[in-house]
């Protein structure tokens, strides 16, 4: 159980509101409160599209408070998904599958929020609870793609080995992000987010460890920052100018490579260019999905929440075994996030946000829960003796 420091208005009647239930403005929109669900891949995806699966999962955070509800990352081309499985938005014809799930999540009062990406070497892969020798559910037919990187070096042993993108390539590639960045606007989304995280393709030509080129997109920084940054740019161009846009990146590689020093110089730069919020998280250069060289405790990552966004000025997004009301809300007042990303809790507890509430004392009448639900609560306190 995390101990949250006494400043914490934690009490019953407490007159000030928590920060984690303060309304957020980001541009044009507001998010009611700072909870926000991390995206997460499901793998049950055909064809990139949303489906049944994709409205019940995300669409129970949204009854559940949260301010943000992000997707899983969805694909800027086929090949740049992880799994056969993942979502997409790189054909117009997806665009009506999402919009269904953004007018359910919109509805119950939350942000509809996507995160796009492409996985470039770390593609084409099972899923992470597969067997060995299975790819996919059995029976689906999911088979193996091609893979692209930075250079031809394989993320790790027993990883695919990607073929090096030319220059042509990635100026296309660059144009495919902004072309997702158009359909998540025309499905209705209020909040975008360029996946540069995790050892997927934006991280691989960021890190001195994956990215041996020595043309324009490598060698010192500057040249490892080129191709994310134009996408940057190009996404901002076709993402509304009142819509907020989140960049999440992986601070540090760990064990050396990409560092936090890295990581403040993108901030900035990318802050000039109009990114509103960095999402901070870490790891995956080598493979493994997130954060492997990085020791995990409470909280593990919310330091390079603070130090971006101390450094450059910018919003941040604090994610990593953030676990309680409380310690979301110690993060908050210490200064060192705006908003506060719930990754596997929300899997086990998807009303985190309407919990948290609770354990900070500042829904006593349980008026932030749809009413069919917190109208029995509420009377259920009564009976038991609680009110
Ligand atoms: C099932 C699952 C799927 C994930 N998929 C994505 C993803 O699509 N994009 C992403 O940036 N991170 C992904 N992540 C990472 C989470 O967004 C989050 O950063 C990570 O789980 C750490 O937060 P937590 O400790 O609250 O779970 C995934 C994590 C999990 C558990």
């Amino acid at each position: 159980m995390f101990a949250a420091p006494k400043s914490i208005p934690l009490g019953v009647g407490s007159l000030q509101k928590p920060l984690l239930f303060t309304p957020l403005k980001l541009r044009d929109v507001v998010a009611r409160n700072r909870c926000v669900v991390s995206p997460m891949v499901q793998f049950r995806a055909t064809d990139g599209e949303v489906n049944d699966f994709h409205l019940v999962h995300l669409g129970k955070f949204a009854l559940g408070g949260f301010g943000i509800v992000f997707t899983e990352n969805c694909a800027v081309e086929p090949r740049g998904r992880v799994t056969q499985g993942d979502l997409g938005l790189w054909d117009d014809g997806q665009i009506a599958s999402h919009k269904r799930l953004v007018a359910f999540l919109k509805g119950e009062g939350a942000l509809a929020a996507t995160q796009i990406t492409h996985s470039g070497r770390k593609g084409s892969t099972p899923r992470v609870f597969d067997k060995p020798g299975e790819l996919g559910p059995a029976g689906a037919g999911w088979q193996k793609w091609e893979v692209v990187g930075p250079s031809d070096q394989a993320a790790a042993e027993g990883w695919l080995k990607p073929r090096q993108l030319n220059a042509v390539e990635i100026a296309d590639l660059v144009e495919k992000f902004a072309a997702a960045a158009r359909r998540a606007d025309a499905a209705g989304y209020d909040v975008l987010e360029i996946h540069a995280a995790h050892g997927y393709l934006l991280a691989q030509f960021l890190s001195p460890i994956s990215n041996t080129r020595n043309d324009q997109y490598g060698g010192d920084r500057a040249g490892r920052m080129h191709f994310p940054l134009d996408v940057a740019r190009a996404v901002r161009a076709a993402w509304p100018e009142n819509k907020p846009l989140f960049l999440r990146v992986s601070a540090v590689d760990g064990g050396g490579g990409w560092d936090i020093d890295d990581t403040i110089a993108f901030a900035s730069e990318l802050k000039a260019i109009g990114v509103d919020v960095i999402d901070c998280s870490s790891g995956g250069i080598a493979g493994a999905a997130t954060a492997a060289g990085v020791k995990r405790s409470l909280g593990f990552q919310v330091t390079f929440a603070a130090a971006v966004k101390k450094e450059s000025s910018i919003k941040t997004m604090a994610v990593g075994l953030i676990l309680e009301g409380p310690q979301a809300e110690a993060i908050l007042q210490a200064g060192d996030a705006d908003l506060i990303a719930i990754g596997r809790q929300a899997l086990y507890e998807p009303f985190w946000p309407l919990h948290a509430a609770q354990a900070l004392g500042c829904d006593p009448d349980w008026d932030m829960w749809t009413p069919e639900y917190g109208w029995w609560l509420e009377k259920r306190e009564h009976t038991l003796g609680r009110k």
